[in-house]
C-alpha cells in the first residue's frame, strides 16, 4: 500500500524579513528607512517543502516552532502550499526563528536568530513518523546544533523503515564543518551539496577529488554548481550537466533547494540518475526567474508556463 506522503522533510524553520531598496546601510545611533519590506517563509528545507508540493507531491514538514505570529505566518504559508504541518512541534519555550536581510544594491546583509530551531533534536522524531512517508529529506545541518553527532541515527532510522533519503548540508556559519561524513553517508542515497560546501566538508580543493572521495559511500553524489549547472557521481562514473541557462537572473534565493525539489521529485518516481539530474537544474533554473525561494512556483500551470517559454522545456512537470 502507498504510504501517506510522498515526502516528509525533516529540518529548520524561519521568517526572513527583507528590507529592499535601503540608501546605505545604516550607522550606529543613527536611523535610515526602507523604501520596501517583505516578510516571507525563509528556511532552506521550507523552500524545498513547499516546492516539492507545487510540484505535486504530498509534503510533510517536521519543524519546531515558538508559539508566536512567526510561527503562525509559517504553519499558514506552508499550508497555503499544501504542505502537511502536523507534526511540526509548537515549544511555548522558544521563539520562532527570524532572519532580517538588509538589501543594499547587490550587498546585503543579514543577522539570525535561531530560536526554536535550535531546539529539535533526535528525540523529537519518532520512527513511526518516518513510516508514513516514502523519502526523508533534511537540509541544514549545521543551523540545527540539537542533531550534532546525532544526524546519523536519524537517517538509519530512516533506513530501518524502508525509505530513501537525501540529505542537503548547507552552508556553516561557524565554518568548522565539523560533520562526520563516514558516519552518516552509509545511510543516505542522495547527497545533495554545493560545490563549495562539498569542498569544504571533504577538504578536497579539486571538485573531482572532492565527489569520488564520498561517492564511494553513498548511492548518488549531487553537486550544485550555480550558473553551470550540475555534476553527478553514481556507479563509478562522474556525469555533468549544463543548467538551463537564465541570463536575466532575478535572484538566486532558494535555487538550490529548488533543485533539490526537482532531483527528489524524479528520484521517487524511480526516473533515470539523469532524467533526476536534468530536472532539478530546471526546476533550479526556473527558481531563478522570480524574487525568494518560491515565487516561481504558485501552480503547476504557472511552472510549466515558464519551462517552456523561458527554457523550451516542453517535458511533463509531474
Ligand atoms: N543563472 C542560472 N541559470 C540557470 N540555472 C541556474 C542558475 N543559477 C543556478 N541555477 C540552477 O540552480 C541550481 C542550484 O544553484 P546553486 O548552485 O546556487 O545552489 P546552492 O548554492 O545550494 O543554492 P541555495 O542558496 O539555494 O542553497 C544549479 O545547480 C543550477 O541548476
Ligand atoms: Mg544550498
Amino acid at each position: 500500500m502507498a504510504r501517506e506522503f510522498d515526502v516528509i522533510v525533516v529540518g529548520e524553520l524561519n521568517v526572513d524579513l527583507i528590507f529592499n531598496q535601503i540608501q546605505g546601510f545604516p550607522e550606529v545611533g543613527k536611523e535610515i528607512l526602507s523604501n520596501d519590506m517583505t516578510l516571507t517563509l525563509g528556511s532552506s528545507s521550507a523552500i524545498c517543502a513547499s516546492n516539492l508540493s507545487s510540484l505535486g507531491l504530498k509534503v510533510a514538514f517536521v519543524g519546531k516552532l515558538g508559539n508566536d505570529v512567526f510561527g503562525q505566518f509559517i504553519i499558514d504559508e506552508l499550508n497555503s502550499a499544501g504542505v502537511d504541518t502536523s507534526m511540526i512541534i509548537i515549544d511555548d519555550k522558544y521563539k520562532t526563528g527570524a532572519t532580517v536581510a538588509l538589501s543594499y544594491d547587490e550587498e546585503r546583509a543579514m543577522i539570525t536568530h535561531q530560536g526554536a530551531m535550535s531546539y529539535m533534536g533526535l528525540d523529537d522524531i519518532d520512527p513511526k513518523q518516518l513510516r508514513r512517508a516514502e523519502h526523508l529529506h533534511f537540509s541544514s545541518y549545521f543551523f540545527q546544533p540539537g542533531f550534532k553527532n546525532s544526524l546519523h541515527r536519524l537517517f538509519e532510522m530512516a533506513k530501518n523503515e524502508g525509505i530513501t533519503t537525501s540529505l542537503d548540508v548547507q552552508w556553516d556559519p561557524s565554518e568548522t564543518w565539523e560533520l562526520n561524513l563516514e558516519q552518516v553517508l552509509p545511510f543516505v542515497d542522495v547527497f545533495i551539496p554545493n560545490e563549495v560546501e562539498l569542498k569544504k566538508l571533504t577538504g578536497f580543493s579539486s571538485i573531482d577529488q572532492a565527489i569520488e572521495s564520498v561517492g564511494i559511500k553513498c548511492n548518488y553524489v549531487v553537486v550544485k554548481c550555480g550558473s553551470r549547472g550540475s555534476v553527478m557521481y553514481y556507479d563509478d562514473k562522474l556525469v555533468p550537466q549544463k543548467p538551463f541557462l537564465n541570463k536575466n537572473v532575478v535572484d538566486t534565493i532558494g535555487a538550490g533547494d529548488s533543485f533539490n525539489a526537482g532531483f527528489i521529485s524524479r528520484f521517487i518516481k524511480g526516473a533515470s540518475p539523469e532524467d533526476c539530474q536534468e530536472f532539478g537544474n530546471l526546476i533550479g533554473a526556473i527558481s531563478t526567474t522570480e524574487a525568494g525561494g518560491t515565487g516561481a512556483f504558485n501552480n503547476l500551470d504557472e511552472i510549466m508556463k515558464i519551462a517552456k517559454d523561458r527554457f523550451n522545456y516542453y517535458g511533463s512537470i509531474e
